[in-house]
Protein backbone atom coordinates (compact mmCIF):
# COMPACT_ATOMS: atom_id res chain seq x y z
CA UNK A 1 0.00 0.00 0.00
CA UNK A 2 1.11 3.67 -0.78
CA UNK A 3 0.37 6.67 0.87
CA UNK A 4 -2.38 8.62 -0.31
CA UNK A 5 -1.38 11.84 -2.38
CA UNK A 6 -3.91 14.15 -0.99
CA UNK A 7 -3.16 18.29 -1.59
CA UNK A 8 -3.86 19.09 2.32
CA UNK A 9 -5.66 22.51 1.41
CA UNK A 10 -7.90 20.93 -0.75
CA UNK A 11 -9.51 19.00 1.81
CA UNK A 12 -12.55 20.07 3.52
CA UNK A 13 -11.33 20.25 7.32
CA UNK A 14 -8.78 22.64 5.60
CA UNK A 15 -11.25 24.98 4.71
CA UNK A 16 -12.88 25.04 7.95
CA UNK A 17 -9.61 25.56 9.77
CA UNK A 18 -9.47 28.43 7.68
CA UNK A 19 -12.98 29.85 9.21
CA UNK A 20 -12.31 28.85 12.27
CA UNK A 21 -8.67 30.16 12.18
CA UNK A 22 -10.20 33.79 11.48
CA UNK A 23 -12.65 33.45 14.06
CA UNK A 24 -9.72 32.69 17.04
CA UNK A 25 -6.97 33.98 15.68
CA UNK A 26 -6.84 37.19 17.44
CA UNK A 27 -8.00 35.54 20.79
CA UNK A 28 -6.23 35.70 24.21
CA UNK A 29 -5.81 32.41 25.21
CA UNK A 30 -6.35 33.60 29.17
CA UNK A 31 -10.00 34.24 27.90
CA UNK A 32 -10.41 30.36 27.03
CA UNK A 33 -8.86 29.19 30.75
CA UNK A 34 -11.43 31.21 32.50
CA UNK A 35 -13.97 30.45 30.65
CA UNK A 36 -13.31 27.01 31.10
CA UNK A 37 -11.84 25.61 34.17
CA UNK A 38 -11.31 21.81 32.82
CA UNK A 39 -9.06 23.11 30.12
CA UNK A 40 -5.99 21.92 31.64
CA UNK A 41 -7.08 18.64 32.23
CA UNK A 42 -9.06 18.08 28.99
CA UNK A 43 -5.63 19.08 27.13
CA UNK A 44 -2.93 17.02 29.16
CA UNK A 45 -1.94 13.90 28.55
CA UNK A 46 -0.90 11.40 31.05
CA UNK A 47 0.82 8.19 29.60
CA UNK A 48 2.92 6.06 31.36
CA UNK A 49 6.07 8.64 32.76
CA UNK A 50 4.86 11.25 30.47
CA UNK A 51 2.68 14.63 31.63
CA UNK A 52 2.11 16.35 28.39
CA UNK A 53 0.10 19.55 29.17
CA UNK A 54 -0.71 21.08 25.04
CA UNK A 55 -3.46 23.29 26.84
CA UNK A 56 -1.39 26.68 26.57
CA UNK A 57 -1.71 26.81 22.38
CA UNK A 58 -4.00 28.59 20.67
CA UNK A 59 -6.92 26.18 20.43
CA UNK A 60 -10.09 25.35 21.72
CA UNK A 61 -11.76 21.86 21.20
CA UNK A 62 -13.06 22.65 17.57
CA UNK A 63 -9.32 23.16 16.47
CA UNK A 64 -8.94 19.61 17.47
CA UNK A 65 -11.61 18.17 15.96
CA UNK A 66 -11.02 20.10 12.94
CA UNK A 67 -7.56 18.83 12.82
CA UNK A 68 -8.64 14.66 13.34
CA UNK A 69 -11.22 15.63 10.52
CA UNK A 70 -7.86 16.90 8.70
CA UNK A 71 -5.96 13.49 9.57
CA UNK A 72 -9.04 11.16 8.18
CA UNK A 73 -9.09 13.14 5.51
CA UNK A 74 -5.61 12.67 4.42
CA UNK A 75 -5.91 9.33 5.71
CA UNK A 76 -3.65 8.85 8.51
CA UNK A 77 -4.28 5.72 10.08
CA UNK A 78 -4.09 3.98 6.97
CA UNK A 79 -0.71 5.94 6.65
CA UNK A 80 0.60 4.95 10.08
CA UNK A 81 -0.61 1.23 8.91
CA UNK A 82 2.10 1.79 6.18
CA UNK A 83 4.53 2.96 7.71
CA UNK A 84 4.33 0.13 10.46
CA UNK A 85 4.16 -2.48 8.30
CA UNK A 86 7.05 -2.35 5.71
CA UNK A 87 5.34 -1.00 2.84
CA UNK A 88 7.75 1.49 0.79
CA UNK A 89 6.19 4.53 1.87
CA UNK A 90 10.10 6.43 0.92
CA UNK A 91 9.15 6.02 -2.63
CA UNK A 92 11.12 8.40 -4.06
CA UNK A 93 14.15 5.91 -2.90
CA UNK A 94 12.15 2.44 -3.47
CA UNK A 95 11.99 1.91 0.27
CA UNK A 96 9.99 0.99 3.57
CA UNK A 97 10.82 2.93 6.44
CA UNK A 98 11.20 1.00 9.30
CA UNK A 99 13.50 2.01 12.00
CA UNK A 100 10.14 0.61 14.22
CA UNK A 101 11.43 -2.72 13.58
CA UNK A 102 14.71 -2.33 14.83
CA UNK A 103 13.03 -1.60 18.91
CA UNK A 104 9.81 -4.35 18.02
CA UNK A 105 9.94 -7.49 20.06
CA UNK A 106 11.29 -10.29 19.78
CA UNK A 107 8.22 -12.18 18.91
CA UNK A 108 6.59 -9.32 16.46
CA UNK A 109 6.65 -10.23 12.64
CA UNK A 110 7.60 -6.96 10.41
CA UNK A 111 7.50 -8.86 6.94
CA UNK A 112 9.50 -6.99 4.33
CA UNK A 113 8.54 -8.13 0.86
CA UNK A 114 7.20 -11.37 2.32
CA UNK A 115 10.20 -12.02 4.70
CA UNK A 116 9.84 -11.62 8.26
CA UNK A 117 13.21 -9.24 9.04
CA UNK A 118 12.63 -9.45 13.49
CA UNK A 119 15.14 -12.22 13.17
CA UNK A 120 18.01 -10.77 11.67
CA UNK A 121 17.40 -7.61 13.52
CA UNK A 122 17.37 -9.87 16.96
CA UNK A 123 21.32 -11.64 15.42
CA UNK A 124 22.26 -8.39 14.90
CA UNK A 125 21.28 -6.93 18.43
CA UNK A 126 23.16 -9.92 19.97
CA UNK A 127 26.23 -9.46 18.05
CA UNK A 128 25.85 -5.28 19.59
CA UNK A 129 25.20 -7.18 23.13
CA UNK A 130 28.30 -9.68 22.89
CA UNK A 131 30.94 -7.38 21.09
CA UNK A 132 29.64 -4.45 24.00
CA UNK A 133 30.40 -6.55 26.73
CA UNK A 134 33.73 -8.08 25.71
CA UNK A 135 34.98 -4.58 24.86
CA UNK A 136 33.55 -3.19 28.72
CA UNK A 137 34.64 -5.78 30.99
CA UNK A 138 37.56 -6.13 28.93
CA UNK A 139 37.94 -9.21 27.23
CA UNK A 140 38.64 -7.39 24.18
CA UNK A 141 42.36 -6.23 24.39
CA UNK A 142 43.76 -3.77 22.14
CA UNK A 143 47.20 -4.51 20.19
CA UNK A 144 49.94 -4.71 23.04
CA UNK A 145 47.17 -6.43 24.99
CA UNK A 146 45.58 -3.68 27.16
CA UNK A 147 42.19 -3.19 27.59
CA UNK A 148 40.10 -0.21 25.87
CA UNK A 149 39.79 2.87 27.55
CA UNK A 150 38.40 5.48 24.59
CA UNK A 151 35.60 4.73 21.93
CA UNK A 152 35.75 6.98 18.66
CA UNK A 153 32.63 7.10 16.65
CA UNK A 154 33.21 7.90 13.04
CA UNK A 155 30.35 9.31 11.25
CA UNK A 156 28.36 12.23 10.06
CA UNK A 157 24.79 13.64 9.73
CA UNK A 158 22.73 10.40 11.51
CA UNK A 159 25.59 8.33 11.84
CA UNK A 160 26.62 11.05 14.50
CA UNK A 161 24.30 13.24 15.87
CA UNK A 162 22.14 10.62 17.44
CA UNK A 163 24.48 8.36 18.99
CA UNK A 164 26.53 11.55 19.87
CA UNK A 165 23.17 13.21 21.14
CA UNK A 166 22.36 9.86 23.38
CA UNK A 167 25.81 9.73 24.64
CA UNK A 168 25.74 13.15 25.94
CA UNK A 169 22.34 12.87 27.37
CA UNK A 170 23.02 9.73 29.08
CA UNK A 171 26.57 10.29 30.70
CA UNK A 172 24.95 9.56 34.31
CA UNK A 173 24.94 6.26 33.04
CA UNK A 174 27.90 6.05 31.71
CA UNK A 175 30.70 3.35 32.36
CA UNK A 176 34.55 4.03 32.53
CA UNK A 177 35.00 4.26 28.45
CA UNK A 178 35.35 7.73 27.19
CA UNK A 179 33.70 8.44 24.06
CA UNK A 180 34.63 10.78 21.33
CA UNK A 181 33.08 11.98 17.95
CA UNK A 182 34.46 12.92 14.54
CA UNK A 183 32.31 14.62 12.45
CA UNK A 184 33.72 17.51 10.24
CA UNK A 185 35.91 17.40 7.70
CA UNK A 186 37.47 20.01 9.29
CA UNK A 187 41.41 18.32 10.02
CA UNK A 188 41.51 20.29 13.24
CA UNK A 189 38.56 18.48 14.19
CA UNK A 190 40.30 14.89 14.08
CA UNK A 191 43.76 16.42 14.70
CA UNK A 192 41.97 17.39 18.52
CA UNK A 193 41.11 14.50 18.86
CA UNK A 194 43.85 12.48 18.25
CA UNK A 195 45.29 14.36 20.54
CA UNK A 196 43.85 12.82 23.46
CA UNK A 197 43.75 9.07 22.21
CA UNK A 198 46.40 6.76 22.96
CA UNK A 199 46.36 4.41 19.88
CA UNK A 200 47.07 1.03 21.91
CA UNK A 201 44.05 1.67 23.74
CA UNK A 202 41.42 3.27 21.49
CA UNK A 203 38.72 1.54 19.45
CA UNK A 204 37.13 2.76 16.34
CA UNK A 205 33.91 2.78 15.77
CA UNK A 206 33.61 3.72 11.71
CA UNK A 207 30.10 4.11 11.09
CA UNK A 208 28.27 4.71 7.59
CA UNK A 209 25.45 3.66 5.61
CA UNK A 210 26.72 4.34 2.23
CA UNK A 211 30.20 3.75 3.23
CA UNK A 212 30.96 6.71 0.59
CA UNK A 213 30.51 9.63 2.57
CA UNK A 214 33.68 12.12 1.91
CA UNK A 215 33.86 13.50 5.40
CA UNK A 216 33.74 10.05 7.13
CA UNK A 217 36.35 8.56 4.38
CA UNK A 218 38.30 10.94 5.25
CA UNK A 219 38.72 11.56 8.64
CA UNK A 220 39.36 7.41 9.49
CA UNK A 221 41.82 7.25 6.62
CA UNK A 222 43.54 9.93 9.06
CA UNK A 223 42.53 8.11 11.62
CA UNK A 224 44.18 4.81 10.29
CA UNK A 225 47.45 6.88 9.32
CA UNK A 226 47.84 7.86 12.76
CA UNK A 227 47.15 4.57 14.13
CA UNK A 228 49.82 2.84 11.82
CA UNK A 229 52.08 5.01 13.04
CA UNK A 230 52.54 3.16 16.39
CA UNK A 231 51.09 -0.17 15.09
CA UNK A 232 51.24 -2.38 12.15
CA UNK A 233 48.65 -3.84 9.97
CA UNK A 234 47.65 -6.98 11.76
CA UNK A 235 46.34 -4.66 15.03
CA UNK A 236 44.21 -2.84 12.44
CA UNK A 237 41.08 -5.73 12.83
CA UNK A 238 41.44 -5.58 17.21
CA UNK A 239 41.55 -1.68 16.75
CA UNK A 240 39.08 -0.80 13.94
CA UNK A 241 35.17 -1.88 13.24
CA UNK A 242 32.63 -0.43 11.17
CA UNK A 243 28.89 -0.15 10.62
CA UNK A 244 27.46 -0.18 7.02
CA UNK A 245 25.21 -1.24 4.31
CA UNK A 246 27.70 -1.47 1.90
CA UNK A 247 30.14 -4.71 2.97
CA UNK A 248 31.92 -4.32 0.06
CA UNK A 249 33.54 -0.88 0.44
CA UNK A 250 34.10 -1.81 3.88
CA UNK A 251 36.06 -4.71 3.48
CA UNK A 252 38.01 -2.19 0.69
CA UNK A 253 38.82 0.08 3.58
CA UNK A 254 40.76 -2.89 4.92
CA UNK A 255 38.09 -3.96 7.67
CA UNK A 256 37.50 -8.02 7.87
CA UNK A 257 33.98 -9.55 7.46
CA UNK A 258 33.91 -9.95 11.42
CA UNK A 259 34.20 -6.38 12.51
CA UNK A 260 31.62 -5.23 10.02
CA UNK A 261 28.10 -4.72 12.00
CA UNK A 262 25.22 -4.31 9.31
CA UNK A 263 22.63 -2.12 8.47
CA UNK A 264 19.60 -1.87 6.03
CA UNK A 265 18.90 0.00 3.37
CA UNK A 266 15.16 0.60 4.95
CA UNK A 267 16.69 2.45 8.07
CA UNK A 268 17.14 6.31 7.32
CA UNK A 269 20.36 7.60 8.76
CA UNK A 270 18.62 10.26 10.90
CA UNK A 271 16.59 7.15 12.49
CA UNK A 272 19.32 4.64 12.55
CA UNK A 273 20.18 5.49 16.39
CA UNK A 274 18.77 2.28 17.25
CA UNK A 275 20.13 -0.13 14.57
CA UNK A 276 24.32 -0.80 15.09
CA UNK A 277 24.82 2.77 14.32
CA UNK A 278 23.80 3.24 18.05
CA UNK A 279 27.20 0.76 18.38
CA UNK A 280 28.56 3.80 20.62
CA UNK A 281 26.24 4.14 22.74
CA UNK A 282 26.06 0.65 23.47
CA UNK A 283 29.79 0.95 24.69
CA UNK A 284 29.19 4.02 26.24
CA UNK A 285 26.27 2.97 28.17
CA UNK A 286 26.32 -0.40 28.61
CA UNK A 287 23.94 -2.76 26.54
CA UNK A 288 21.26 -2.89 29.49
CA UNK A 289 20.71 0.74 28.98
CA UNK A 290 21.08 0.83 25.41
CA UNK A 291 18.20 -1.92 25.39
CA UNK A 292 16.26 0.31 27.98
CA UNK A 293 16.36 2.85 25.05
CA UNK A 294 15.18 0.43 22.63
CA UNK A 295 12.30 -0.42 25.17
CA UNK A 296 11.23 3.19 25.50
CA UNK A 297 10.77 3.58 21.64
CA UNK A 298 9.20 0.61 21.79
CA UNK A 299 6.75 1.55 24.24
CA UNK A 300 6.24 4.82 21.89
CA UNK A 301 5.76 3.10 19.17
CA UNK A 302 2.90 1.49 20.21
CA UNK A 303 1.06 4.13 22.10
CA UNK A 304 1.21 6.04 18.84
CA UNK A 305 0.27 2.99 16.40
CA UNK A 306 -2.79 1.74 19.01
CA UNK A 307 -4.05 5.20 20.60
CA UNK A 308 -6.80 7.34 19.21
CA UNK A 309 -5.86 10.44 17.89
CA UNK A 310 -7.43 12.42 20.36
CA UNK A 311 -4.86 11.47 23.15
CA UNK A 312 -2.45 10.54 20.77
CA UNK A 313 0.92 12.57 21.48
CA UNK A 314 2.78 12.45 18.59
CA UNK A 315 -0.28 12.99 16.04
CA UNK A 316 -1.37 16.01 18.87
CA UNK A 317 2.30 17.57 18.99
CA UNK A 318 2.12 17.41 14.62
CA UNK A 319 -1.80 19.19 14.62
CA UNK A 320 -0.31 21.97 16.61
CA UNK A 321 2.98 22.18 13.98
CA UNK A 322 1.01 22.59 11.24
CA UNK A 323 -2.17 24.95 12.79
CA UNK A 324 1.09 27.38 13.80
CA UNK A 325 3.20 26.87 10.27
CA UNK A 326 0.32 26.76 8.11
CA UNK A 327 -2.68 29.22 9.62
CA UNK A 328 -0.44 31.26 11.81
CA UNK A 329 2.36 31.18 9.33
CA UNK A 330 4.95 31.12 12.32
CA UNK A 331 8.76 30.59 10.99
CA UNK A 332 9.98 28.25 13.54
CA UNK A 333 9.57 26.52 16.66
CA UNK A 334 12.05 26.41 19.57
CA UNK A 335 12.67 23.07 21.46
CA UNK A 336 14.18 24.06 25.29
CA UNK A 337 15.02 20.96 27.43
CA UNK A 338 15.29 21.96 31.26
CA UNK A 339 18.30 19.94 31.71
CA UNK A 340 21.79 20.24 30.69
CA UNK A 341 21.57 16.57 29.66
CA UNK A 342 19.97 16.96 26.68
CA UNK A 343 22.10 19.82 25.40
CA UNK A 344 22.68 17.83 22.03
CA UNK A 345 18.97 17.37 21.80
CA UNK A 346 18.21 20.20 19.82
CA UNK A 347 20.35 19.73 17.43
CA UNK A 348 20.00 16.28 17.07
CA UNK A 349 16.54 17.08 16.23
CA UNK A 350 17.31 19.58 13.51
CA UNK A 351 18.29 16.63 10.91
CA UNK A 352 15.69 14.66 12.03
CA UNK A 353 13.23 17.40 11.36
CA UNK A 354 14.37 19.79 8.62
CA UNK A 355 16.25 16.75 6.49
CA UNK A 356 12.81 15.30 6.51
CA UNK A 357 10.23 17.62 6.07
CA UNK A 358 12.16 20.35 4.23
CA UNK A 359 10.54 19.75 0.77
CA UNK A 360 8.64 21.20 -1.57
CA UNK A 361 7.44 19.28 -3.78
CA UNK A 362 4.11 17.19 -3.16
CA UNK A 363 3.56 13.41 -3.68
CA UNK A 364 2.14 14.01 -6.77
CA UNK A 365 5.45 16.11 -7.80
CA UNK A 366 3.82 19.13 -7.79
CA UNK A 367 5.20 22.06 -6.24
CA UNK A 368 3.27 22.64 -2.80
CA UNK A 369 1.55 25.79 -2.89
CA UNK A 370 1.77 26.06 1.30
CA UNK A 371 4.52 25.92 3.65
CA UNK A 372 5.90 22.71 4.95
CA UNK A 373 9.11 21.88 6.98
CA UNK A 374 9.67 23.94 10.01
CA UNK A 375 12.82 25.35 11.16
CA UNK A 376 14.13 24.34 14.90
CA UNK A 377 16.26 25.82 17.18
CA UNK A 378 16.95 26.06 20.86
CA UNK A 379 19.14 25.20 23.84
CA UNK A 380 18.54 24.11 27.22
CA UNK A 381 16.96 26.27 29.89
CA UNK A 382 17.88 28.07 32.35
CA UNK A 383 20.62 29.48 29.97
CA UNK A 384 18.21 30.55 27.16
CA UNK A 385 16.11 32.47 29.22
CA UNK A 386 19.52 34.47 29.47
CA UNK A 387 20.09 34.78 25.88
CA UNK A 388 16.96 34.61 23.16
CA UNK A 389 13.57 34.17 25.66
CA UNK A 390 13.68 38.10 25.54
CA UNK A 391 12.56 37.72 21.87
CA UNK A 392 10.28 35.37 22.57
CA UNK A 393 8.82 37.05 25.43
CA UNK A 394 8.50 40.66 23.17
CA UNK A 395 9.77 40.54 20.08
CA UNK A 396 7.72 40.69 17.13
CA UNK A 397 7.40 37.00 15.91
CA UNK A 398 5.32 34.18 16.96
CA UNK A 399 7.77 30.91 18.22
CA UNK A 400 5.68 27.85 19.63
CA UNK A 401 7.71 26.35 22.02
CA UNK A 402 8.44 22.71 23.31
CA UNK A 403 9.50 22.95 27.39
CA UNK A 404 10.92 19.40 28.08
CA UNK A 405 11.68 18.97 31.93
CA UNK A 406 12.36 15.99 33.94
CA UNK A 407 10.97 16.23 37.65
CA UNK A 408 13.71 14.20 39.59
CA UNK A 409 17.21 15.58 38.98
CA UNK A 410 19.94 12.57 38.40
CA UNK A 411 22.35 13.97 41.17
CA UNK A 412 19.28 14.52 43.36
CA UNK A 413 20.16 18.41 44.76
CA UNK A 414 16.62 19.47 45.44
CA UNK A 415 18.33 23.46 46.06
CA UNK A 416 19.00 23.21 42.05
CA UNK A 417 16.29 20.35 40.77
CA UNK A 418 13.59 23.57 42.81
CA UNK A 419 14.90 26.44 41.12
CA UNK A 420 15.40 24.87 37.69
CA UNK A 421 11.60 23.54 37.94
CA UNK A 422 10.48 26.85 38.96
CA UNK A 423 11.83 28.46 36.14
CA UNK A 424 10.74 25.67 33.89
CA UNK A 425 6.92 25.57 35.08
CA UNK A 426 7.15 29.80 34.84
CA UNK A 427 7.85 30.18 32.21
CA UNK A 428 5.23 29.20 29.43
CA UNK A 429 3.08 30.69 33.00
CA UNK A 430 4.65 33.74 31.48
CA UNK A 431 4.71 33.18 28.11
CA UNK A 432 0.40 32.41 28.00
CA UNK A 433 -0.45 34.87 30.57
CA UNK A 434 1.81 37.83 29.65
CA UNK A 435 1.63 41.18 31.80
CA UNK A 436 -1.04 43.63 31.47
CA UNK A 437 -0.16 47.13 30.75
CA UNK A 438 -1.99 47.77 34.50
CA UNK A 439 -0.24 45.60 36.24
CA UNK A 440 2.98 47.18 34.95
CA UNK A 441 1.46 50.60 36.18
CA UNK A 442 0.51 48.90 39.59
CA UNK A 443 4.21 47.52 39.83
CA UNK A 444 6.17 50.77 39.02
CA UNK A 445 3.63 52.78 41.68
CA UNK A 446 4.69 49.90 44.12
CA UNK A 447 8.14 51.19 43.31
CA UNK A 448 7.66 55.20 44.09
CA UNK A 449 8.62 56.25 40.39
CA UNK A 450 7.12 59.41 39.25
CA UNK A 451 3.82 59.47 37.26
CA UNK A 452 5.69 60.97 34.10
CA UNK A 453 8.26 58.09 34.40
CA UNK A 454 5.65 55.53 35.15
CA UNK A 455 4.03 56.48 31.40
CA UNK A 456 7.06 56.69 29.84
CA UNK A 457 8.30 53.23 31.00
CA UNK A 458 4.92 51.29 31.23
CA UNK A 459 4.78 50.38 27.48
CA UNK A 460 8.44 48.72 27.18
CA UNK A 461 7.31 46.55 30.16
CA UNK A 462 4.44 44.76 28.73
CA UNK A 463 4.28 41.09 27.94
CA UNK A 464 1.42 40.73 25.51
CA UNK A 465 1.70 37.06 26.30
CA UNK A 466 -0.32 34.38 24.06
CA UNK A 467 2.41 32.49 23.16
CA UNK A 468 1.72 28.93 22.44
CA UNK A 469 3.60 26.06 24.34
CA UNK A 470 4.05 22.85 24.94
CA UNK A 471 4.82 20.94 28.03
CA UNK A 472 6.49 17.73 27.77
CA UNK A 473 6.72 16.58 31.87
CA UNK A 474 9.03 13.59 32.27
CA UNK A 475 9.21 11.80 35.49
CA UNK A 476 13.23 11.37 35.23
CA UNK A 477 15.56 10.52 32.30
CA UNK A 478 16.75 7.69 31.77
CA UNK A 479 17.73 5.57 28.69
CA UNK A 480 13.77 4.31 28.74
CA UNK A 481 12.23 7.56 28.86
CA UNK A 482 14.66 8.99 26.62
CA UNK A 483 13.95 6.36 24.00
CA UNK A 484 10.20 7.76 24.29
CA UNK A 485 10.68 10.74 23.71
CA UNK A 486 13.14 10.55 20.09
CA UNK A 487 10.31 8.09 19.12
CA UNK A 488 7.66 11.00 20.03
CA UNK A 489 9.61 13.22 18.25
CA UNK A 490 9.72 10.91 14.93
CA UNK A 491 6.43 10.10 14.94
CA UNK A 492 5.64 13.91 15.11
CA UNK A 493 7.87 14.06 12.00
CA UNK A 494 5.67 11.51 9.97
CA UNK A 495 2.57 13.11 10.89
CA UNK A 496 3.11 16.04 9.21
CA UNK A 497 5.31 14.58 6.57
CA UNK A 498 1.24 12.73 5.65
CA UNK A 499 -0.46 15.67 6.34
CA UNK A 500 1.58 18.07 3.74
CA UNK A 501 1.86 15.27 1.25
CA UNK A 502 5.73 15.61 0.98
CA UNK A 503 7.59 12.62 1.05
CA UNK A 504 9.86 12.82 4.60
CA UNK A 505 12.11 9.73 4.18
CA UNK A 506 14.33 11.07 0.93
CA UNK A 507 16.94 14.15 1.05
CA UNK A 508 17.93 14.75 -2.25
CA UNK A 509 18.32 18.52 -0.99
CA UNK A 510 21.94 17.51 0.44
CA UNK A 511 22.94 16.38 -3.09
CA UNK A 512 24.15 19.55 -4.54
CA UNK A 513 26.20 21.08 -2.87
CA UNK A 514 28.45 17.39 -1.95
CA UNK A 515 28.82 17.38 -6.13
CA UNK A 516 29.82 20.75 -6.75
CA UNK A 517 32.15 20.53 -3.55
CA UNK A 518 33.85 17.41 -5.69
CA UNK A 519 33.92 19.30 -8.65
CA UNK A 520 36.10 22.53 -6.51
CA UNK A 521 38.36 20.01 -4.81
CA UNK A 522 39.35 18.88 -8.71
CA UNK A 523 39.96 22.43 -9.84
CA UNK A 524 41.96 23.21 -6.56
CA UNK A 525 44.90 21.04 -8.08
CA UNK A 526 44.31 22.32 -11.50
CA UNK A 527 45.67 25.67 -13.42
CA UNK A 528 42.53 25.91 -15.77
CA UNK A 529 39.65 25.31 -13.58
CA UNK A 530 36.04 24.13 -14.70
CA UNK A 531 33.39 27.15 -15.26
CA UNK A 532 32.30 28.91 -12.34
CA UNK A 533 29.83 31.72 -11.79
CA UNK A 534 32.55 35.22 -11.22
CA UNK A 535 31.70 34.98 -7.50
CA UNK A 536 32.95 31.40 -7.07
CA UNK A 537 35.45 31.56 -9.17
CA UNK A 538 36.83 34.78 -7.26
CA UNK A 539 36.50 32.22 -3.99
CA UNK A 540 38.63 29.67 -5.73
CA UNK A 541 41.30 32.26 -6.26
CA UNK A 542 41.62 33.90 -3.02
CA UNK A 543 41.55 30.24 -1.54
CA UNK A 544 44.39 28.91 -3.53
CA UNK A 545 47.07 32.08 -3.75
O1 LIG B 1 24.29 14.35 3.86
C1 LIG B 1 23.16 13.77 4.36
C2 LIG B 1 23.31 12.34 4.72
O2 LIG B 1 23.05 11.54 3.64
C3 LIG B 1 22.44 12.01 5.90
O3 LIG B 1 21.14 11.75 5.55
C4 LIG B 1 23.17 10.91 6.55
O4 LIG B 1 22.74 10.76 7.86
C5 LIG B 1 24.59 11.39 6.44
O5 LIG B 1 24.63 12.02 5.18
C6 LIG B 1 25.66 10.36 6.56
O6 LIG B 1 25.55 9.36 5.59
P1 LIG B 1 26.30 7.98 5.73
O7 LIG B 1 25.81 7.32 6.96
O8 LIG B 1 25.97 7.22 4.50
O9 LIG B 1 27.78 8.28 5.82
Amino acid sequence: MALSNINPTTTQAWKKLHEHFNEIKDVHMKKWFDEAPNRADRFTIKWDDFFVDYSKNRITPETMTLFRELANEVNLSEAIQCYFSGDKINQTENRAVLHTALRASESKEVLLEGNNIIPEVYEVRKRIKRFTNEVVNGEKLGYTGKPFTDIVNIGIGGSDLGPAMVVDSLQFYKNHLTTHFVSNVDGDHVSEIIKKLNPETTLFVIVSKTFTTQETLSNATTIRNWFLKSANETAVSSHFVAVSTNINKVKEFGIDLENIFPMWDWVGGRFSLWSAVGLSISLSIGNDHFESLLLGAQKMDEHFRTETFEFNIPVILAFLSVWYNNFFEVESEAVIPYTQYLNQFTTYLQQAIMESNGKSIDRNGNVVNYQTGTIVWGEPGTNSQHAFFQLIHQGTKLIPADFIGFAKSLHGNKDHQDKLMANFIAQTEALMNGKTKQVVIDELEAGNHSKEKIEKLSPFKVFEGNKPTNTIFIKKLTPESLGKLIAMYEHKIFVQGVIWNIYSYDQFGVELGKQLAGNILNDFDKNHLAKHDASTQNLIDFYKN
